[in-house]
């Protein structure tokens, strides 16, 4: 999706946004679309109240003068993008690391929307090769062995040559997949690996997904 396609489709995402409501703001080249557009709104004079999931996303909306909250209880709606959909809605998260935060503000939130591009719809999770895992620093060499048990090597996820550390101080192992035919059963697989604070899995948890499609925000329900 281009930058421009992604700011389109952020804009039409606004109309999911009532006045004096709690909206989570997503992480990504999607999610900071909407954040752009969302900050426009406010200053036209919208009122509602940000949880960002990504220092990142926080410090933008910060600029956008978008008001915030940083712990959620619950929110009306969260805005996020994806980096894999499949035919139930189910996807893939956490290329960009904010996997923890995101998952956390998706269940906090009534309604979860998730913007794309149509290059990342799948027929099966698990066809870009990768699924995010993010993990406590002292139990990666574990967890790392018990993915290559599973069959899912993983390689700690780096920048310039260092681990790359999560806003939550933790690291990421990006684990080898192929077609994932049921992500909830290897979701709550990895998750039960001592050390391991989330996947990128997101099961039954979008509610509307919008995909830039032909020129268009195309919707996708369950
Ligand atoms: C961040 O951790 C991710 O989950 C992103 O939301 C996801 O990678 C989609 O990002 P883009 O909109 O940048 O593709």
């Amino acid at each position: 999706m281009t930058d421009q396609e992604a700011e389109a489709l952020g804009a039409a995402a606004l109309a999911e946004v009532k006045p004096g409501t709690v909206v989570g703001l997503g992480t990504g080249q999607a999610a900071t679309a909407f954040i752009h557009a969302l900050g426009k709104a406010v200053k036209g004079g919208l009122r509602v109240t940000g949880v960002p999931t990504s220092e990142a996303s926080a410090s933008l909306a910060r600029t956008l003068g978008i008001p915030l909250i940083d712990q959620p209880v619950s929110l009306d709606v969260a805005v996020d993008g994806a980096d894999e959909v499949d035919p139930r809605l189910d996807l893939v998260k956490g290329f960009g690391g904010a996997l923890v935060r995101e998952k956390i503000v998706a269940a906090a939130a009534r309604r979860f929307i998730v913007l794309v591009g149509e290059e990342k719809l799948v027929k099966v999770l698990g066809g870009r090769g990768r699924l995010p895992v993010e993990v406590v620093p002292f139990a990666v060499p574990f967890v790392a062995r018990r993915l290559t048990e599973l069959g899912y090597p993983p390689v700690v996820r780096d920048k310039n040559g260092k681990p790359w550390v999560t806003d939550n101080g933790n690291l990421i192992l990006d684990a080898a997949v192929r077609a994932i035919p049921d992500p909830g059963t290897l979701d709550r697989t990895v998750r039960d690996i001592p050390g391991v604070v989330g996947t990128g899995l997101f099961v039954g948890m979008a509610h509307l997904v919008m995909v830039w499609q032909d020129g268009r925000a195309r919707t996708l329900t369950r």
